[in-house]
């Protein structure tokens, strides 16, 4: 049994919704491309599961939050791939991948062929056994990656008011779910191996604006530390979380945010991969020409840093995806991917934005006792990245300009003199 397409989309996520949005934008014919999840819904906007789709009420549910609405564009319902003739195949994992043959197998066994192959499998979340801890599939013990673990997350809530939590990880999973679970009215412990939190971007400086908010929510942070082991109870539910210092957590849920990996697996042995992802050119193509890769599992040139980076992060998903089709469908007309990385996260009433890289020396801005400040990097005589806090639109459009244009710093004093004025006025 067996099917031929021109297109063929591996993983049906962010990537793959925008993916499909630009295919049909570009006059894409009827049946000529197909999409393959193994998730049981069409594409969604991912980021709303740790956010609008936690709320205690009007919680954000499906259909309303299928991709490409976070970009303020069309929102594909599986009705809309239907009139647009996309085959859309859910509910069904690729098992393997023959890229000489360019076939894949299905698990229901189906063969699907493909011209041009766009691998947007994302990411998986690491699970705690890998680090040497056990049960964590207790029930009380939540992940949170897919729309599954999100409806189990909300079901965990439910089942223990005003219970205590204990989050695993100081990243982005760790902060947003722990604002969330604080509205929910359930007391959170923080537990993460750094200094601070968001230990990959943040300076300690902005790490502690965070912290000190969080703790005025009533969150307790236990930091420089690792869990040990899980306690349970005789129904196999976990009571407490023991930690590497000596210490012990009583808890009625668990959610743990220890980070990701990339789904390479298919293509280990076909593909060149670097930093653990499939790694593209600037037209996102991979070391076999009819394979390209978008989104999280994809290792691209980033102009700007002149380094190949793989990012995690929604707005890197949508961009790339438009890119693709567009270098595929229109390879004549179509330029390197020029990327400029771009960060984002919302906490209670917090809001912040990150453009460009966190290297070199750091310029802090703006009020940090009030509610909008921020950050320059500037590396090697250039600025390179920036942060902020509580911005306008309009002061987010001028800090990403400003990175962009990566202008020469002479004066780093004069530059904190300026804080956002500079971005504003540059
Ligand atoms: P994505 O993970 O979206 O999709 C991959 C798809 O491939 C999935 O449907 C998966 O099931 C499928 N798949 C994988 N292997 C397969 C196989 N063998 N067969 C069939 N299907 C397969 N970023 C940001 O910038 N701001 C934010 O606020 C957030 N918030 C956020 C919250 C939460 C809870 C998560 C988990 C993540 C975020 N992110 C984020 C990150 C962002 O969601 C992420 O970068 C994008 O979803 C990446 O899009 P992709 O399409 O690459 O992967
Ligand atoms: P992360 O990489 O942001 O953070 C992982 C955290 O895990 C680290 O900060 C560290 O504190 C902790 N950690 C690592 N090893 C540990 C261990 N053995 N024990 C305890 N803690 C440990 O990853 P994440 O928070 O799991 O997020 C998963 C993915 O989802 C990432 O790709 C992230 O970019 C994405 N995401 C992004 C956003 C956003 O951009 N706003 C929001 C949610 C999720």
């Amino acid at each position: 049994m067996g099917r031929a397409f021109v297109y063929v989309i591996l993983g049906g996520g962010v990537a793959a919704g925008y993916a499909a949005l630009e295919f049909v934008k570009k006059g894409v014919s009827y049946g000529e491309l197909c999409i393959i999840s193994d998730e049981p819904v069409a594409p969604y906007e991912r980021p709303a599961l740790s956010k609008g789709f936690l709320l205690p009420e009007a919680a954000a549910r499906l259909p309303s939050f299928h991709t490409c609405v976070g970009a303020n564009e069309e929102r594909l319902t599986p009705k809309w791939y239907k009139e647009h003739g996309i085959e859309l195949v859910l509910g069904t994992g690729v098992k393997s991948a023959d890229v000489k043959r360019k076939t894949l197998l299905t698990t229901t066994g189906e063969t699907i062929s493909y011209k041009f192959l766009i691998v947007a499998t994302g990411a998986r979340a690491l699970k705690l056994e890998e680090f040497g801890v056990s049960g964590s599939d207790a029930e009380n013990v939540c992940y949170l990656r897919d729309i599954a673990d999100a409806n189990r997350l909300v079901n965990v809530i439910q089942s223990c008011p005003e219970g205590n939590a204990v989050v695993i990880g100081g990243g982005y999973i760790g902060m947003e779910c722990a604002a969330s679970l604080v509205i929910n009215k359930i007391n959170v412990t923080m537990v993460f191996p750094e200094e601070h939190c968001m230990a990959r971007l943040f300076t300690t400086k902005i790490a502690n604006y965070y912290e000190e908010y969080y703790k005025s929510r009533g969150v307790n942070f236990v930091k420089g530390t690792v869990m040990s082991s899980f306690d349970f109870d005789s129904n196999g539910k976990v009571t407490a979380v023991n930690l590497r210092d000596g210490s012990t957590l009583s808890v009625e849920m668990v959610v743990v945010g220890i980070g990701i990996r990339p789904n390479t697996g298919l293509f280990e042995g076909q593909l060149t991969l670097e930093k653990g992802g499939i790694k593209v050119n600037g037209m996102l193509q991979s070391s076999n020409s009819s394979v390209y890769a978008i989104g999280d599992v994809a290792a691209f040139p980033v102009k700007a840093f002149g380094e190949t980076r793989r990012l995690e992060h929604v707005d890197s998903a949508r961009k790339s995806a438009k890119h693709v089709v567009a270098a595929i469908m229109e390879p004549d007309k179509t330029g390197e991917f020029d990327y400029l990385p771009f960060f984002y996260s919302r906490i209670f009433t917090l809001s912040w934005q990150f453009y460009g890289d966190n290297v070199g020396e750091v310029i802090y801005y703006g009020d940090m006792s009030g509610s909008a400040f921020g950050a320059y990097w500037v590396s090697k005589g250039h600025l390179v990245g920036a942060f902020l806090e509580g911005g306008n639109r309009e002061e987010y459009e001028a800090i990403a300009k400003v990175t962009r244009l990566r202008p020469a710093i002479e004066d780093l004093t004069e530059l904190e003199r300026q804080g956002l004025g500079y971005a504003v006025t540059v």
